[in-house]
């Protein structure tokens, strides 16, 4: 045999146990959308919701999602989802009536520095302080003596 057809017998080989092993291998649905297991996509629908969103929030807790989300005047904190703070709501409320959910804040000042904390790489655009230093902002104060209203706690002119 010539090399050259050694080589091309080489490749040859390569070729068919690729095609071999991908044939085997490769779950049936993948490809049929995309780039992904098509098969996926009802695997992921079908876990459990544990995000529900503010508007669900609002039907029991109005007074709350109003001072959220005033917008005159506006409320710092007119972004948030209120879960962003009180953590997933999916164990309350289930099917209109309210369960007992652990969403109360055990520590507001602990909560308040988890997104206000100063940190080098936090965007300058996000009001930041610190409790340590010359700059501290009221140490040993809770921070709602005088942010009065957690849920838009800013102060206006
Ligand atoms: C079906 C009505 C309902 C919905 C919807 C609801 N809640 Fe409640 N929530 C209640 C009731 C009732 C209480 C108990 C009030 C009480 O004990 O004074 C409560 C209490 C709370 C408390 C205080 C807990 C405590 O121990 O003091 C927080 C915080 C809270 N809810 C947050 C939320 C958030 C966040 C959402 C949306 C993810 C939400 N709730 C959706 C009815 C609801
Ligand atoms: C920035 C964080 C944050 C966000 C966002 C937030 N909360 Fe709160 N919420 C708090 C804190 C902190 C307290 C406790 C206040 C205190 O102890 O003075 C509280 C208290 C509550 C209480 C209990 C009130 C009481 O009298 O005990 C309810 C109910 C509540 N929040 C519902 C909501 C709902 C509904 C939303 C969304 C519309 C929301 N919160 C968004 C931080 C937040
Ligand atoms: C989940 C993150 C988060 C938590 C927790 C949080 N904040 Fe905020 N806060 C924000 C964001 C975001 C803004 C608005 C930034 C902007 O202006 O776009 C803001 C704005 C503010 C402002 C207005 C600053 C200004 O210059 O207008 C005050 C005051 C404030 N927060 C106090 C508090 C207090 C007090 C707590 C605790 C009870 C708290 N925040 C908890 C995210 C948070
Ligand atoms: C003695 C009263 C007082 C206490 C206690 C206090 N603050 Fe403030 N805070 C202020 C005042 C006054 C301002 C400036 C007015 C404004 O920006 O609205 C301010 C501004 C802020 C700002 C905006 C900073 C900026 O650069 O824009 C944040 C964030 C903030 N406070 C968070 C907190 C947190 C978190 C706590 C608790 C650890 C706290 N504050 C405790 C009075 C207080």
């Amino acid at each position: 045999m010539s090399w050259t057809a050694r080589v091309f017998l080489v490749v040859l080989i390569i070729f068919i146990v690729y095609g071999a092993v991908k044939s085997l291998t490769k779950p049936k649905s993948l490809g049929v959308f995309g780039h992904y297991r098509a098969a996926n996509i009802s695997k992921q629908l079908s876990k459990e919701t544990k995000f529900v969103g503010r508007e669900t929030c609002k039907a029991c807790h109005e007074q709350e999602y109003n001072d959220l989300c005033s917008e005159e005047p506006s409320s710092a904190h007119r972004n948030l989802q209120c879960e962003a703070c009180h953590g997933l709501g999916v164990a309350h409320p289930k099917e209109g009536v309210a369960l007992s959910c652990g969403c109360k804040i055990p520590d507001v000042t602990k909560q308040c520095m988890y997104c206000h904390e100063m940190l080098p790489s936090r965007p300058k655009s996000m009001p930041q302080i610190t409790l340590k230093g010359p700059e501290a902002h009221f140490p040993g104060m809770a921070c709602t003596t005088c942010h009065t209203n957690t849920h838009k706690p800013a102060f206006y002119k």
